[in-house]
């Protein structure tokens, strides 16, 4: 499958539905492609950070000039990168998306360095990432800090990854979809109506992305920024592997390490619902802006929680520094009736099985997704709960290759939904299948952080 989508310097998450390089889809494909070729892993990663942005961000979409603009909507012509992102530093030679994807990307790149380090020390890969990865957390921490409390903000849902979430379902009522007539969606040429979203949520990802370009991709104006638990986890799990980078290259590590537990410090304050055992989104718009301090008129952070369960909630689990009794709640959570996971399910519903807005096939409204189970595999194994780990492992590596390594399944059945031979579907179950069965030199989790609580291996 990998080398299926391998197109000689990236590769794409699927050959029908998405035709161009995607940036969290690179990392995870990374993660498992180090296994096989660590010089192809480095080169996924160093591809994308090509087309980085002047002012830190790396853009969700890097476009394949040779593929034909009507094959993938929102194509080049719609984000005109080169042009109106020229004030926040767009390249001029490569066109891309003008918003991000969750930073998925120092963890990988660890992760590739750990793969072969003789190789990437020869090559200087890390001495080549490095700037260019702590240039994007600074973007995320200081231009996305929207709700004033240290932590990042996405402006589109298709920057947090999960595209028609529930979650997202009350910030993007108060945006006015654009005309159904302005665009034509190229993903229904490939994917089943049922498993996509729906025209009404296109017409507002469509108002959003024109609103942000026509301001030259500058951010805070937005009315959709939402916090979300599952995009800040992914930061601190890879501030830490940022870390551990200027360590291997021989500076400090320790402010960086310090900044990570400030995020997960600020995380818990902003995000954890002890009632409900798990993390939810905050809706940074609702209720006012920030007054400039992260509070609300209130006086507690500003914005409000958005009451849905989605998986991003559980995804905090991957950090090895989490409170014990938080990683004990998440883990009864994922396990409990909302999730199912080991019961009914055998890979985590994007979204509470038992919601209103619960939906088995469509998008993120409710199917499994391999990179959720992924990271909540790692999760689980970071914190003591192996035979979770190990279950989890086995279905992950099982219905992946029952479903034709498809884009995500119905989380009762398995049965395969949206597309096939998808990419980071059949890495991570490679990333899985290698840790089945090669050598654990160093556990990840300590390799990462530091933290001695780790117990991968
Ligand atoms: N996930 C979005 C899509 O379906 C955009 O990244 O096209």
């Amino acid at each position: 499958m990998l080398e299926a989508n391998w197109t000689g310097t990236s590769t794409v998450p699927s050959r029908s539905l998405y035709p161009h390089q995607w940036s969290w889809d690179s990392a995870f494909i990374a993660i498992g492609l180090r296994h096989i070729s660590p010089y192809r892993a480095q080169t996924e990663l160093e591809t994308l950070l090509d087309a980085q942005w002047g002012d830190g961000r790396v853009p969700h979409i890097v476009f394949n000039p040779s593929v034909p603009l009507d094959a993938y909507f929102p194509s080049p012509d719609f984000w005109r990168s080169s042009t109106a992102g020229r004030a926040a530093g767009a390249p001029r030679t490569v066109q891309t998306s003008g918003i991000v994807q969750p930073p998925v990307h120092a963890l990988a790149a660890w992760l590739v360095h750990r793969a072969d380090p003789g190789l990437s020390r020869a090559r200087g890969f890390l001495t080549r990432v490095y700037p260019r990865l702590a240039a994007w957390h600074r973007y995320l921490l200081h231009g996305r800090d929207l709700g004033g409390g240290g932590l990042a903000s996405v402006v589109h849902p298709w920057e947090q990854g999960m595209d028609n979430s529930p979650c997202w379902d009350a910030p993007l009522s108060r945006v006015t979809p654009a005309p159904a007539r302005s665009f034509r969606r190229a993903d229904l040429d490939h994917g089943s109506a049922e498993d996509r979203p729906t025209d009404l949520d296109y017409g507002r990802y469509v108002r959003l992305a024109t609103d942000y370009r026509d301001g030259g991709y500058a951010d805070g104006a937005s009315d959709f920024a939402v916090e979300d638990p599952a995009f800040n986890a992914l930061l601190i799990a890879s501030e830490h592997a940022l870390a551990r980078i200027a360590g291997e290259l021989g500076a400090t590590a320790t402010a960086r390490h310090a900044r990570a537990e400030r995020l997960t410090a600020a995380l818990i304050e902003r995000m954890w619902d002890p009632a409900e055992g798990m993390f939810f989104c905050r809706d940074v718009r609702s209720g006012g802006r920030s007054d400039g301090r992260g509070e609300g008129r209130s006086g507690g952070p500003v914005g409000e929680l958005i009451p849905e369960r989605s998986v991003s909630g559980l995804i905090p689990l991957l950090l090895p520094t989490l409170p014990r009794d938080i990683a004990a709640a998440l883990v009864r959570t994922a396990h409990g009736r909302h999730f199912g996971l080991g019961d009914t399910t055998r890979l985590a519903p994007s979204y509470d099985l038992l919601g209103e807005a619960f939906d088995r096939h469509r998008y993120w409204r409710g199917p499994a997704w391999f990179n959720t189970s992924w990271l909540l595999e790692r999760g689980l194994r970071t914190h003591g709960e192996r035979e979770r780990a190990d279950a989890l492992r086995a279905a992950v590596l099982e219905l992946a290759a029952a479903s034709d390594f498809a884009e995500y399944v119905d989380p009762y059945t398995g049965e395969a939904c949206g597309a096939t031979g998808f990419g980071w579907t059949a890495a991570l179950a490679l990333d899985l299948l290698h840790s089945e069965t090669g050598p654990q030199p160093e556990t990840e989790a300590t390799a990462m952080t530091g933290f001695k609580g780790g117990n991968r291996g």
